[in-house]
């Protein structure tokens, strides 16, 4: 290998997303807890969710996530060698939502796992998937975050079951040589964190040992608010330092998306012009893990994102989990 192409880099060759059908609009949940679309609108930015079908399962979603990001790659399942799954509403406590999806895709070769992080899962997945295409022992990753959150929604709390939504999306990355600076493709720094001391202000009150429930999801909203803004800009910060590289170098900053509030408030701070920054929570509101390749397969599909733009990922969940990735599309 000349020293020009001295990194191993992982490139992304597609991307895609899936939504069930099943549209919950604002002015629907008025109809079943005290709230309205005015008020979800302004303190969110979300219009409306979608629902999974009854017996539509959160492996159904990656599934089809998974074939449109192949598709999108002119790539097969026979060309992939790692899946990892990020999310908190698996199907089943075991076997992994990821080795259900690598069956239904018919793959017999390869290695497939689940990730849990909550809302940061797809920054952890993503990050874990680099460093494996980095080390050389695997070439193809397929990188899913998919939920369905509906199921541990407490419908009679006002507070969080308007926020959240169901959805899937993935990516399909490539392990290419790259000369090492930040010209390159594909993933350029990754920066995690988290802080288990945070645990009541979102959780989710039931699980197989603690309960043997499935439970349902808890949140001090205000206090989940106060300390995002801050875990955002410090991850953000920290890939920038990593790189030297500034807002202004950014063609795109793609939030996970939770909440209009919280990332206008972040890209304000980081100094990030709004017209960069690609928002779909009013679409699909809070769909957790799935909540950011939802949102680059839209950027993407509408020819937003292209070759070579350079692209901010960040998300904060519970835990706390937080995390940053910069990567050149
Ligand atoms: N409709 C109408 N009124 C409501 C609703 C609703 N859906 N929900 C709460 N209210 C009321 C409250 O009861 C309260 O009424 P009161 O003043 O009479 O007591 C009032 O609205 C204000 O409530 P707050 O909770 O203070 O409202 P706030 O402005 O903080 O907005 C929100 C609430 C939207 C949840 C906000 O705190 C927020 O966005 N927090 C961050 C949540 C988030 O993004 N979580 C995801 C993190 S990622 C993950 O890992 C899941």
């Amino acid at each position: 290998m000349t020293e020009k192409f001295s990194v191993m880099r992982s490139v992304v060759r597609g991307v895609g997303a899936y939504l069930p059908e099943r549209v919950l609009t604002n002015d629907e949940l008025s109809k079943m807890v005290d709230t309205s679309d005015e008020w979800i609108v302004q303190r969110t930015g979300i219009k409306e969710r979608h629902i999974a079908a009854a017996g539509e399962t959160t492996s159904m979603l990656g599934e089809k996530a998974a074939r449109a990001a192949l598709a999108h790659a002119a790539l097969t399942p026979a060309d992939i060698d790692l899946v990892i799954v990020a999310t908190s509403t698996p199907d089943y406590t075991f076997p992994s939502t990821a080795t259900q999806i690598q069956a239904m895709l018919g793959m017999t070769h390869g290695v497939a796992f689940d990730l849990q992080a909550v809302c940061s899962g797809f920054i952890f997945a993503l990050t874990t998937a680099d460093k494996f295409l980095r080390s050389g022992s695997h070439k193809r990753a397929l990188v899913i975050g998919a939920e369905t959150f509906s199921r541990i929604i407490d419908w009679t709390d006002r507070s969080t079951c308007v926020l959240f939504g169901d959805g899937a999306g993935a990516v399909v990355l490539e392990a290419a040589w790259g000369a090492g600076d930040n010209a390159d493709r594909g993933v350029l720094t990754t920066h995690l964190r988290s802080d288990g001391r945070h645990r009541s202000k979102l959780h989710v009150d039931g699980g197989p040992s603690a309960t043997q429930t499935v439970g349902h999801l808890r949140m001090e909203g205000k206090e989940v608010f106060r300390f995002a803004v801050g875990m955002v800009t410090d991850v953000v910060k920290d890939a920038f330092a990593a790189t030297g590289l500034t807002a202004e170098d950014l063609d795109w900053f793609v939030p996970h998306q939770a909440n209009r509030r919280i990332i206008d408030m972040s890209a304000a701070k980081l100094g990030i012009a709004p017209e960069k920054v690609v928002i779909t929570v009013q679409g699909h509101g809070n769909t957790s893990a799935a909540s950011i390749p939802l949102a680059l397969a839209a950027a993407a599909a509408d020819g937003r994102i292209k070759q070579n733009d350079l692209v901010m990922l960040e998300a904060v969940g519970g835990g706390f989990t937080w995390g940053a990735a910069l990567l050149r599309w």
